[in-house]
């Protein structure tokens, strides 16, 4: 099975312009061999950009596995596809399919508002950021964590990060909030907005990484 997936790129020119540059390309995007995934076609789950590079993309493909009817959300192949997709056409593939690190709760959506527990931030130059949530007891969501790796445009791992106790709104349903931000310097790191579960009443929590 051959599947093609054809983008435009929009490069807006400016505000105050009515003009917009477009390019066509064509990609084939190989099979898949996972056990639920027969004749599923890959789709678009998110599109990214670099702040210090507009005219690279960052995009995540996947595939739908099944749907939960209990949680009424679709859970999707149990692995992460990046493709980065430079404005000249080429495209760099990142496939991490480590189900020990980014297990398979975050392949799910999650909650009312189909929440995608798995975010990515193009940071600067070839980096990426990946968080997501690692349980050392995936049936009990107190043991829920928020991590974070970066990622290089050849799947090296040149980061890994914890950013503490995932969010449960109500009670114990996990539920987690995070708004990241890079510096208007995207070299000097960025910043971390996230919901965290206090004694008493729950708040906010911003964090500074570079
Ligand atoms: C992009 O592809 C479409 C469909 O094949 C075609 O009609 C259009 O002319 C192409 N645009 C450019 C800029 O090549
Ligand atoms: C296949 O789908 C079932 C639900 O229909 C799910 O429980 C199972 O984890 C899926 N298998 C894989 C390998 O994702
Ligand atoms: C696109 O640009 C990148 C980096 O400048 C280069 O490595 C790559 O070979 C180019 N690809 C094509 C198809 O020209
Ligand atoms: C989801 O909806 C149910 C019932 O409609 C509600 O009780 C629950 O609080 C909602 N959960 C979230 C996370 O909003
Ligand atoms: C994982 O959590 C569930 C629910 O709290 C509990 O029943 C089970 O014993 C836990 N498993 C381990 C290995 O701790
Ligand atoms: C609960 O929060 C209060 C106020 O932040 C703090 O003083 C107290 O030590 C906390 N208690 C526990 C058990 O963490």
């Amino acid at each position: 099975m051959v599947i093609i997936i054809i983008l435009l790129m929009f490069l807006p020119t400016g505000f105050t312009q009515n003009t917009i540059k477009y390019s066509n390309f064509t990609y084939q995007e190989r099979s898949s061999v996972q056990a639920n995934l027969t004749e599923a076609q890959p789709h678009i789950l998110s599109i990214s950009r670099y702040t210090d590079n507009s005219d690279t993309a960052v995009v995540r493909i996947t595939r739908v596995n099944y749907y939960d009817y209990f949680t009424k959300n679709y859970c999707y192949e149990q692995r992460l596809l990046l493709r980065v997709i430079q404005s000249n056409g080429s495209v760099n593939e990142i496939n991490y399919e480590n189900a020990a690190e980014i297990q398979d709760i975050n392949y799910c959506y999650i909650g009312n508002s189909s929440h995608n527990p798995i975010k990515i931030y193009p940071l600067f130059d070839q980096y990426i950021l990946v968080t997501y949530t690692h349980a050392t007891n995936t049936s009990d969501t107190t043991t829920y964590v928020d991590r974070g790796m970066v990622f290089d445009w050849n799947g090296n791992i040149l980061s890994k990060l914890e950013f503490g106790p995932s969010y449960l709104y109500p009670g114990t349903n996990w539920y987690p909030i995070e708004f990241i931000v890079n510096n208007i310097t995207p070299k000097d790191g960025f910043l971390r907005l996230s919901a965290v579960n206090g004694n008493e009443t729950d708040s906010f929590k911003w964090s500074q990484y570079s």
